[in-house]
């Protein structure tokens, strides 16, 4: 896998670049972007704003607030991503004919969901590579959306999916790749976007501990970028899935798994993580058993479907809101509301 690692290594150091300089760009251009796409304009009106939700704690312990995101067009906290990728994918595109613009990444999850969402409302071309495991709901859905899937062979596991993806960018069809895993908008969106309004949520309340799984890791350093500038002090924790902890060494992420998470595999650590390593205070796993079990909890608890994601976020922030009094907040995030395939397994 020496074509994906010499990628993903020397994009940390650009990583390490101040943010306010991207940030500012990120801004300018898209007046311009929304009026020649109409339907980017119409999915950007009904992007975020989600709600920031008290949800069950340990008692005596620690306030538990979760960004639910499962409002989003595409019905997950990816939608904004796929704004943010899209819109700079046509800013690099310049003063190319708009027609020739075509987009290719990798996902078969979230992100690859709202993409193809926001490519058909578009009407810009979209080739997703996927695993070979993805589910056949979401290959459905993505074939009714217009979405060319390609699908990466099993033994690659999840590397695999992205070096195919830069093969296409790399032929001759004029592909552009968004690549997730690297691309700044990820990180600036969730600060400029998901981090703002929870801070705005917060209304004077400091968040104490923010924790997030680790997909990119671009919700939780791009939030977390955010969070300092009420409470520098914040504690950020990653999650990630026990079979495909961050970091590890061995093969790449198992097809069961928490849906949207993981590592890489062969000691890959996801860039935007590593880049920020000394600011995130612990890592902790929780396994696909275990969040099955949390999502089935919360949903007896509440009546509300969160994913496995979210209820892997729900048990560590529990964990930790525990050792904590209870004037102290920790903040998480809920990413998307579950799929077919993890409702069935909980019987709900
Ligand atoms: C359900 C879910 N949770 C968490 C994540 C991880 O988000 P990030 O890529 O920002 O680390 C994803 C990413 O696709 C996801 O789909």
């Amino acid at each position: 896998m020496d074509e994906v690692r010499n990628v993903l290594t020397p994009v940390v150091d650009q990583l390490l670049k101040p943010f306010g300089q991207v940030a500012e760009t990120e801004l300018q251009s898209v007046t311009a972007i929304h009026e020649r796409y109409p339907g980017i304009a119409k999915f950007r009106d009904q992007l975020g704003d989600t709600p920031l939700v008290e949800v069950p704690s340990t008692p005596g312990g620690a306030t538990i607030l979760a960004k639910c995101e499962w409002g989003n067009p595409a019905g997950s906290v990816k939608d904004r991503v796929a704004y943010a990728l899209v819109c700079e994918a046509i800013r690099r595109h310049g003063d190319r004919p708009a027609e020739d613009l075509r987009l290719v990444e990798y996902s078969g999850g979230n992100l690859g969901l709202a993409l193809s969402y926001l490519c058909a409302e578009a009407g810009i071309p979209l080739r997703l590579v996927v695993a070979s495991f993805t589910s056949q709901s979401v290959l459905d859905t993505l074939q009714s959306r217009g979405t060319a899937v390609d699908i990466a062979p099993a033994e690659e596991g999840f590397l695999g999916t992205i070096r195919q993806a830069m093969r296409i960018a790399d032929g001759d069809g004029g592909w552009q790749f968004l690549f997730q895993h690297v691309n700044a908008a990820n990180l600036i969106m969730h600060q400029a976007t998901t981090g703002t309004e929870i801070v705005k949520q917060l209304d004077g309340r400091k968040p104490h501990t923010w924790v997030a799984a680790i997909g990119t890791g671009g919700t939780l350093i791009g939030v977390l970028n955010m969070l300092r500038t009420v409470n520098p002090a914040v504690r950020a924790v990653g999650v990630t899935p026990a079979e495909s902890p961050y970091g590890h060494g061995g093969a790449p992420a198992a097809p069961q798994g928490l849906c949207g998470t993981g590592g890489l595999g062969y000691g890959l650590k996801q860039p935007f993580v590593k880049a920020y390593e000394n600011d995130v205070a612990a890592h902790q796993q929780v396994s696909y058993p275990e969040a099955l079990e949390g999502a089935a909890e919360f949903f007896s608890l509440t009546g509300t479907r969160i994913g496995t994601s979210a209820s892997a976020n729900w048990l560590v922030a529990r964990k930790i809101a525990a050792q904590l009094p209870p004037d102290e907040h920790v903040v998480t995030m809920f990413a998307d509301a579950g799929n077919p395939e993890q409702w069935g397994a909980i019987g709900k």
